[in-house]
């Protein structure tokens, strides 16, 4: 199959780890007889360095005429002055919305060999394999933003259509999984966690009888993710929580470092980023932890290309390496050696070569 796939690298570890998912795709290219053209394009912080700009105009056409997006990760400390009228995180942002991508779907598995490396007790993750499903293109992300030397407000919105959408996507998802969703709100306290939930209870009513549906406020839900990890199945939720759910949830599979992402839309297009951001403290060492990438390289095979064997050799290649033994710093116990970002890809390449 031919493909057009958009790299942005963007800031921090992101250029590291985005070369780990190149050297997979062209692995994947050799090995089933495909044609990916690559194209490399600005975006972050880096974009901003150069043309002033967090998503250029030529970033955003690459990646309009693209079948997937990759992106590495956005952000840094030389562009962190919070009163900055430029950020790096509105090159990502901006994204999102251009390719309409609502759903971001964040799959959050345990390899049993990693169970020691997460900071919770071993026996509390047997079992644990849960997706969450994030609303990525409304909500306070993306509302009115004031600010006046006394006073600061962010707007938190939601269309009718936002909802339904999403609770179609990841009841979807739940379809094909346990038919169980848990939808997180806050609706003790918030208009839009109301309207939400009555949204998604009417949907799941009318359409999906098969599917169970739970609500939980997020606080709740913070604390389940902890106490009953294996309980959750297919998680949905709004944008911020959903960020936060998920920061929290990696530290069940040991590391930020091992989560892969999906953003999805309407169309096939999608993007891909692994879940971690831009790791300022450990970048230009090559001691970042691929997996997170190359996982969401199998996610764009599977999602936006349809090619459902080479995404399973990918993850399958994964599991055997983490399983072997190999290990990067964010998940090496004491005595472990460590190997590096490229060392790690080199590993998971072979087994897929
Ligand atoms: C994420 C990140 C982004 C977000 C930032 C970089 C804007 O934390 O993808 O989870 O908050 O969505
Ligand atoms: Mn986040």
């Amino acid at each position: 199959m031919d493909a057009m796939i958009t790299l942005l690298p963007g800031d921090g570890i992101g250029p590291e780890v985005t070369a780990s998912g190149k050297a997979v795709l062209k692995a994947i290219e050799l090995s089933f007889g495909h044609k990916f053209k690559f194209e490399e394009k600005y975006i972050g912080g880096a974009a901003i360095d150069q043309f002033n700009d967090p998503l250029p105009s030529d970033t955003q056409k690459s990646c309009l005429d693209s079948n997937a997006v990759i992106l590495g990760a956005v952000g840094g400390p030389k562009w962190d002055d919070p009163n900055a009228k430029i950020r790096p995180e509105q090159g990502l942002l901006s994204l999102r919305k251009l390719l309409g991508v609502f759903a971001n779907i964040r799959p959050i598995k345990v390899y049993p060999s990693l169970k020691k490396s997460s900071p919770l007790k071993e026996e509390k993750l047997d079992d644990v394999d849960l997706i969450v499903i994030r609303e990525l293109t409304g909500g306070i992300y993306f509302g009115e933003k004031k600010r006046s030397e006394k006073k600061a407000s962010d707007l938190c919105e939601y269309h009718e259509f936002e909802v339904t959408r999403i609770i179609r996507k990841a009841a979807d998802i739940a379809m094909q999984r346990q038919r169980k969703l848990c939808s997180v709100d806050k609706a003790n306290v918030l208009e839009t966690s109301r309207f939400w939930r009555d949204i998604t209870s009417k949907i799941v009513s009318r359409e999906y009888q098969d599917i169970e549906i739970e609500h939980i406020l997020v606080d709740a839900a913070a604390m389940y993710l902890i106490n009953n990890p294996s309980d959750f199945d297919v998680v949905v939720t709004e944008n911020m929580f959903g960020d936060i759910l998920t920061d929290e949830a990696s530290m069940l599979s040991g590391s930020l470092g091992m989560l892969p992402s999906a953003s999805l839309g309407d169309g096939s297009i999608g993007l891909y980023e692994p879940i971690h951001g831009s790791a300022p403290d450990i970048t230009g060492t090559k001691s970042a932890n691929p997996c997170g990438m190359i996982g969401s390289i199998a996610m764009l095979l599977r999602h936006s290309l349809n090619l459902q064997e080479e995404a399973e050799i990918i993850e399958g290649a994964m599991f055997d390496v983490i399983e072997g033994g190999a290990r990067t710093k964010d998940i090496a116990e004491e005595n472990d050696r460590i190997i590096n970002t490229d060392e790690m890809t080199q590993l998971i390449i072979d087994k897929i070569i």
